[in-house]
């Protein structure tokens, strides 16, 4: 397990019944932190990479087989989920809230719950 992400999913206060985005979810190690603080509340995670979202499935297989956790294959920059909106969205190490902050702030802001927060995390890979 990730100290760093553990950090990470510490800083986020999450409430049991909060739902949850994570963007940029990569192996799906937060994830599975998330899903572990969770009772009622939901986890949606993207990534734009094929390949990391089926790592993270298989690492959260128990989660999404219960409807806790979904994880999709999609970029920021064509996010689209529906009718869900969050309490609670992240993201760490994501290029384009670095790149382009106020960009990307704007494309997470439809999906916020009225009182919603986003969490941007950046740190130096080691
Ligand atoms: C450096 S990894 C970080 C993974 C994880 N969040 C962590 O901190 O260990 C960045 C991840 O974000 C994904 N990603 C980068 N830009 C993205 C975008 N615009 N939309 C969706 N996913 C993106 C990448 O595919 C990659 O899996």
């Amino acid at each position: 397990m990730s100290a760093r992400l553990r950090s990470i999913v510490d800083q986020l206060e999450l409430r049991p019944d909060d739902d949850v985005l994570e963007i940029g979810c990569g192996h799906g190690i937060a994830a599975t932190m998330v899903c572990e603080r969770l009772t009622a509340g939901r986890y949606v995670a993207i990534d734009r990479s094929a390949t990391m979202i089926a790592a993270a499935e298989r690492r959260n297989a128990a989660a999404v087989a219960s409807g806790q956790a979904e994880f999709a294959v999609m970029e920021l920059e064509g996010l689209d989920l529906g009718e869900r909106r969050f309490d609670v969205v992240f993201a760490a190490r994501v290029g384009l809230f670095h790149r382009a902050p106020d960009r990307a702030r704007a494309l997470i802001e439809p999906w916020l719950k009225p009182g919603g927060v986003l969490h941007v995390f950046y740190d130096t890979p080691s």
